[in-house]
């Protein structure tokens, strides 16, 4: 039940802190150490390459899980949209490991990835948040997101579960592998929770600025940089699906090679800006769409904002920020659907689990 939210998208929002701490608890022991089934630590160690096959928003967190999966247990990922994958399979490596992510568990589009790798002879782990779910029951392992029912089409506490389960199965992956790392995963995690808990708090600063930027625009851009730049993808989602805004995420880099022929005067384009190594870069970009008479709004992380910058976000780890970057952008997207008049948690088009291919 909402209580006394007007929308399940808002409620769902609120609740993201409390699944992050619900999830430090489900994946840790008593001696504070995570806490992951055997066979999964196995089949990771085995893999030579993974394959990350999801749809929509569920895609939009398995690039961000890339980042973990490389970066902290060094391996090889590829992300691919389910639909394309399952007609168009590309070269496959020696030893895949299939990780499955779905909220729901029954899209159909990723469900016929799986039937076609299981034929031949694959392993499979799906991540989702209904463990009795098709996509649970007919993979070899499963790892549940502890997100509670989502009920608002838009997806939003599962994207953020599915990065910290993501970041838990890098992080436990690398430890299988003997990788040191040089921070508590658990620690860092309770830190993004409480960050999420001060965005959480600023909703009004955050409805002023959808009110600012997109009570009338016909379109938006979303553009960061590595990192941000999945979290962009996102944010351009969730605001076209629930406010009907044209939005678009861009790499920052990438607006120059044609998309910038698309900034008019007043044209909102929001920077996401969190990560050092490009800060200056993102920065640039910002100024290339201004002089072109767009209307920017950065969002940064302490430590690197700027005088002008719109809204600052706690500091986090920096491989985490993705998790506290798309709150913002959440309440951004359900501000602007709200003032526009739309049907925040049932947007027309969509329904919440699509199990049609
Ligand atoms: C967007 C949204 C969809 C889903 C997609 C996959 O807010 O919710 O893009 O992410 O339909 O659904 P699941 O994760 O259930 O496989």
């Amino acid at each position: 039940e909402k209580g006394t939210y007007p929308h399940f998208m808002l409620k769902e929002i609120d609740e993201q802190p409390i699944v992050m701490r619900k999830i430090i608890n489900e994946y840790q022991n008593e001696n504070n150490e995570l806490k992951l089934d055997t066979d999964i630590r196995s089949a990771m160690k085995a893999a030579d390459r993974i394959y990350i096959i999801a749809a929509g928003t569920s895609y939009h967190a398995g690039l961000v899980g890339k980042e973990f999966l490389e970066k902290l247990a060094k391996i090889p990922v590829e992300v691919h949209v389910a639909s394309e994958f399952s007609y168009n399979m590309p070269l496959l490596s020696e030893n895949p490991l299939f990780v499955f992510i779905s909220q729901s568990g029954e899209t159909a589009d990723s469900r016929s990835v799986l039937v076609k790798i299981k034929e031949m002879g694959y392993p499979a782990l799906t991540i989702t948040n209904v463990p009795g779910s098709t996509l649970s029951r007919e993979a070899d392992y499963t790892l549940n997101l502890y997100a509670g029912p989502e009920i608002a089409v838009a997806s939003t506490k599962a994207y953020t579960a599915q990065i910290a389960v993501l970041a838990i199965l890098a992080v436990d992956t690398a430890n299988a592998k003997g990788i040191e790392l040089d921070f508590d995963p658990m620690q860092e995690l309770a830190i993004v929770a409480n960050a999420m808990e001060v965005l959480t708090d600023q909703k009004e600063e955050l409805e002023q600025l959808a009110r600012d930027y997109f009570s009338t625009t016909r379109n938006a851009f979303f553009i960061g940089r590595s990192g941000d730049y999945n979290v962009s993808l996102e944010a351009a989602l969730k605001l076209k699906e629930i406010s009907y805004i044209q939005a678009e995420g861009f790499a920052g880099g990438e607006l120059k090679h044609g998309t910038i022929a698309l900034i008019e005067e007043g044209t909102p384009v929001i920077a996401l800006a969190t990560q050092k190594n490009v800060n200056y870069s993102i920065r640039g970009n910002v100024q290339e769409v201004v002089a072109r008479g767009a209307k920017a709004m950065v969002i940064s992380l302490k430590g690197l904002e700027e005088d002008d910058d719109a809204f600052v976000l706690p500091h986090v780890h920096e491989l985490l920020t993705p998790l506290v970057s798309v709150i913002p952008m959440q309440l951004l997207a359900y501000y602007a659907a709200l003032h526009r008049g739309c049907d925040v948690d049932k947007p027309r088009n969509l329904a919440k689990s699509v199990t049609v291919e």
